[in-house]
């Protein structure tokens, strides 16, 4: 199939990062959102994002132009029906994101794509909503996404070996590495790095270690980047703490079990660096 035009629903965070991706691609992008508001703010981010990028000297001016121009934003939902391949990525809740996928089964294209972006819901129970359901994969980018390299390409046992096969070759084409997995809670990055977030949270409360000790024992130790409690204070307590009662409640195995410090903190109101305090002071 020929993919020209991408059309995206919900131009907060991700909508808009998967907007700027595409559009550099040279795709076309239709940009949609409830809220009139949120297209606005996805469209600055997006300029922005394009202007550091020129005054880094990474893109010429007229290239950065060029990209913002490929990407029209709007509240009308009749418009995704021009794309050759769609893309939800608006809030994390399974009623919105059914609503979503149903309509946008509805009015696109014969053939299309629907993917979408969700972090924690079944691409297999969404795609169990559609009249063809084999056309829905899960398509995870990482935030942000112009810098993040990574995408996961999530079959549901309903997808087609096409759809699977395309949206790979999509996520090439918009300068990322896939992975490709079967659909299950967490897919494949997060099943891994929550619970060793999780874990170091442990680790903590037991009193085994200072945090600064943690942090420094897996970024010297284990080389990563940066300590699992400083990421906890980046990404937000509060969301880890959603996606460990999501995989202790899907997997009903208490090696899931969410560390208490971390729903003690969350009770608290300290979720890392959005709200100031964390792990670590702000
Ligand atoms: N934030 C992350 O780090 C991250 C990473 C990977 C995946 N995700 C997933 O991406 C999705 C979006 O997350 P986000 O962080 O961009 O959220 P966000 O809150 O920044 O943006 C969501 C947008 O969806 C819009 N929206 C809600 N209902 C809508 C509807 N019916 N039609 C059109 N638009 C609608 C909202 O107005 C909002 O602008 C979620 O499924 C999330 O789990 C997030």
């Amino acid at each position: 199939m020929n993919i020209d035009t991408i059309g995206i629903v919900g131009s907060g965070l991700m909508g808009s990062g998967i907007a700027q991706v595409c559009a550099a691609a040279g795709l076309e992008v239709v940009l949609n959102d409830i809220d009139e508001a949120a297209i606005q703010r996805g469209l600055s981010t997006i300029s922005e994002s394009l202007t550091r990028m020129v005054t880094k000297e990474k893109i010429a001016a007229e290239t950065a132009a060029r990209i913002r121009a490929r990407i029209r934003g709007g509240t009308e939902f009749g418009d995704l029906g021009q794309a050759d391949f769609l893309i939800e990525a608006a809030t994390e809740r399974l009623e919105t994101k059914q609503k979503i996928i149903q309509a946008l089964d509805a009015v696109a294209k014969p053939g299309s794509i629907i993917a979408t972006n969700t972090s924690s819901v079944s691409i297999t129970k969404l795609a169990a909503c559609l009249a063809s359901p084999e056309r829905l994969v899960g398509m995870h980018f990482f935030n942000p996404v112009p810098v993040m390299a990574l995408v996961e390409v999530i079959r549901g046992i309903q997808t087609s070996d096409a759809t699977f096969e395309a949206t790979r070759a999509l996520a090439a084409r918009i300068g990322k590495t896939a992975i490709g997995a079967r659909n299950a809670p967490g897919f494949v990055v997060n099943r891994i790095l929550v619970p060793m977030i999780n874990e170091a949270v442990f680790v903590l409360q037991e009193g085994l270690a200072s945090a600064e000790e943690i942090d420094a024992g897996m970024k010297l130790g284990a080389n990563h980047p940066l300590g699992p409690l400083a990421l906890a204070d980046l990404i937000g307590l509060d969301t880890l703490l959603s996606v460990m009662e999501v995989f202790y409640r899907d997997f009903n195995d208490s090696k899931y079990r969410p560390a208490p410090l971390l729903r003690e903190m969350v009770d608290a109101g300290r979720y890392g660096r959005k709200s100031g305090r964390g792990f670590y002071q702000y």
